[in-house]
């Protein structure tokens, strides 16, 4: 029992910060088990726009990041936000050519403290990163003050009655009732913020669709 417990708290450690080699292989394993999660996220916003700039929050195994910048025209750009110096290290293997170009720009930070200008993205998309977060006002604060008024954010958050059967859940997970999340986006300046789940089961993962302005409801896909 103490070493199954052991386990799971080592294997929620690496999902909040994945490190070194067994880090590796995580974020190559979230890559994997979450690309159906991600792409859904990336298709929530409009990449398709000229010169759009975008960000992923968070981007783990960078499975968000190469959905980005395959979407994304040469003209904008692609911002990966990560606090793992392991996951940085992988993008900035994987996304040489990219980083070289100035399509991919990354960043060792946090989203309670992003090194984006005001007003500055049209988009961001961050999955499964909520957990890890403990003020997650400011952390929304944050991304409201780098998007666009027309700005998106697309939150992907797994339903908390089907993540509290995850045991490793247990160890240092904020699983949020998903009313509370959407009460603190709303708080901090989203004029819409739309629920949208993956799949017509009750324990589905959320996708929350989050407009800065009204305006950004005609945007919808
Ligand atoms: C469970 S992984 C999810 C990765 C990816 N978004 C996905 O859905 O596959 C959580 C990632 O968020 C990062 N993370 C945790 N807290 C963060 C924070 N405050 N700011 C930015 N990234 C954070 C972790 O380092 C980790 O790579």
């Amino acid at each position: 029992m103490w070493l199954i417990d052991r386990a799971m708290s080592g294997l929620a450690g690496q999902l909040g910060e994945p490190s070194g080699v067994v880090g590796g292989v995580v974020g190559r394993l979230l890559n994997r088990g979450n690309r159906s999660i991600v792409t859904a996220a990336v298709e929530a916003i409009d990449t398709a726009a000229p010169g759009v700039v975008v960000a992923d929050i968070g981007f783990g195994g960078g499975v968000g990041l190469d959905l980005l910048l395959r979407r994304v025209d040469a003209a904008g750009s692609v911002h990966g936000v990560e606090l793992s110096a392991t996951m940085l290290a992988d993008a900035r293997r994987r996304f040489s050519d990219d980083i070289a170009t100035g399509h991919l720009v990354l960043h060792d930070a946090r989203m309670e403290s992003l090194p984006l200008d005001d007003a500055s993205v049209d988009a961001i998309i961050s999955t499964n990163t909520i957990y890890f977060i403990e003020d997650l006002a400011a952390a929304v604060g944050e991304i409201v003050r780098v998007l666009r008024p027309t700005g998106r954010l697309v939150l992907g958050v797994g339903d908390p009655a089907q993540m509290t059967k995850m045991p490793f859940t247990q160890h240092g997970f904020r699983l949020r009732p998903i009313e509370e999340v959407i009460g603190v986006l709303r708080q901090a300046g989203f004029a819409d913020v739309e629920d949208r789940r993956l799949s017509a089961d009750s324990g589905a993962f959320h996708l929350l669709v989050c407009d800065v302005s009204a305006d950004g409801i005609s945007r919808r896909q």
